[in-house]
């Protein structure tokens, strides 16, 4: 059984001028056990709003998201709070995460005290342990928040979201916030913590270079759809989508020459409305080689490679 299940996911908001925001228009993806998915996709592409869905803190338009075989669409109150045990979110910023009023050790040791899972010397120990398993320390439990460092503060995040020892966690862009020199020990922190524990892990980011070392397989999304799904080593190393293509041209590389040879595949212009997604395929209105049938007709998901690809010409 898959961790994760998500078939045919739609989560429409109201929009202003009377059409739907659809920001998630038709998501499928699976996450199995012990295996990490990169989400990855321009600002305004339905990360979040999938991310959200994932973890019952949305409910699905249309479409079916199930945690450990157990369906969140439509599910009752219980049974959310039972997933939401299971799936344990981590979001961006670890500064609006957490409450400024409550120690460290209260905020990670909240989850069990709640539920009844330990109290009084047992939560303390437990509470301890956690914060030394994200590099923290165990003494360390009486202080407050804002005695912490952006990077310190998003491993009392990860530790809190740990406490239930999820079988899913999702990183909703868990880095972003952060200084660029603490990312890399954040990322290794959540690799680390993958293999010790051996949950599954939706990791989603805009940026494709942060998800290439955590991710197994990379899921890359465009107006609230996924255009192509590989192997993390099959998409980096020949990206079959156009949009994966400008996407990797985007990142920078460390190296001047092989910058230099990259390829140029330029992306202009705005992401269209999710309120008014274009016909045909669509990211037509921004593809370098789109063809008439891309204007008219959409592209059926098909096999290429080792990936699975919309495009008519991929
Ligand atoms: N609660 C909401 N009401 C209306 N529109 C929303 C809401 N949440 C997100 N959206 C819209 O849905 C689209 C996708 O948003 P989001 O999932 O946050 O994208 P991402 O995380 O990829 O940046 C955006 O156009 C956003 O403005
Ligand atoms: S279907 Fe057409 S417009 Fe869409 S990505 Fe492929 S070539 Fe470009
Ligand atoms: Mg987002």
């Amino acid at each position: 059984m898959n961790t994760l299940e998500i078939t045919g996911l739609k989560v429409h908001f109201p929009g202003r001028g009377g059409a739907p925001v659809r920001a998630v228009d038709g998501v499928s993806l699976s996450i199995a056990a012990g295996e990490t998915l990169g989400l990855v996709g321009e600002s305004g592409c339905g990360k979040s709003t999938v991310s959200n869905a994932t973890v019952g803190l949305l409910s699905p338009t249309e479409g079916s998201v199930k945690v450990l075989g157990t369906e969140l669409a439509g599910a009752s109150r219980e049974t959310l709070r039972a997933i939401r045990a299971k799936a344990q979110m981590v979001f961006q910023d670890p500064v609006t995460s957490l409450n400024p009023r409550m120690t460290i050790g209260e905020a990670v040791g909240e989850p069990l005290l709640v539920r009844g899972l330990a109290r009084g010397a047992a939560l303390r120990d437990q509470v301890g342990a956690l914060l030394e398993e994200v590099g923290l320390r165990a003494d360390h439990a009486g202080r407050y928040p804002h005695q912490f460092s952006g990077g310190q503060r998003q491993r009392i995040v990860i530790a809190r979201a740990l406490a239930l020892r999820p079988a899913l966690l999702v990183c909703d862009e868990p880095v972003s916030a952060l200084d660029v020199s603490v990312r890399a020990q954040i990322l290794n922190l959540l690799v680390e913590l993958q293999a010790r524990h051996g949950m599954s892990t939706l990791f989603v980011s805009h940026d494709l270079a942060v998800v290439r070392h955590v991710c197994d397989r990379v899921a890359v999304m465009y107006l609230g759809r996924i255009v192509e799904l590989a192997p993390r080593d099959a998409l980096y190393s020949a990206p079959r989508h156009p949009y994966t293509k400008a996407l990797l041209a985007a990142v920078p590389e460390p190296d001047p020459v092989t910058q230099r040879a990259k390829p140029r595949v330029p992306l202009e212009g705005e992401i269209p409305s999710p309120a008014n997604p274009p016909p045909g395929c669509r990211f037509h209105t921004r593809c370098p080689i789109a063809v008439d049938r891309c204007r008219s007709e959409e592209p059926a998901w098909r096999a290429v490679g080792a990936a699975s690809v919309a495009c008519h010409l991929a």
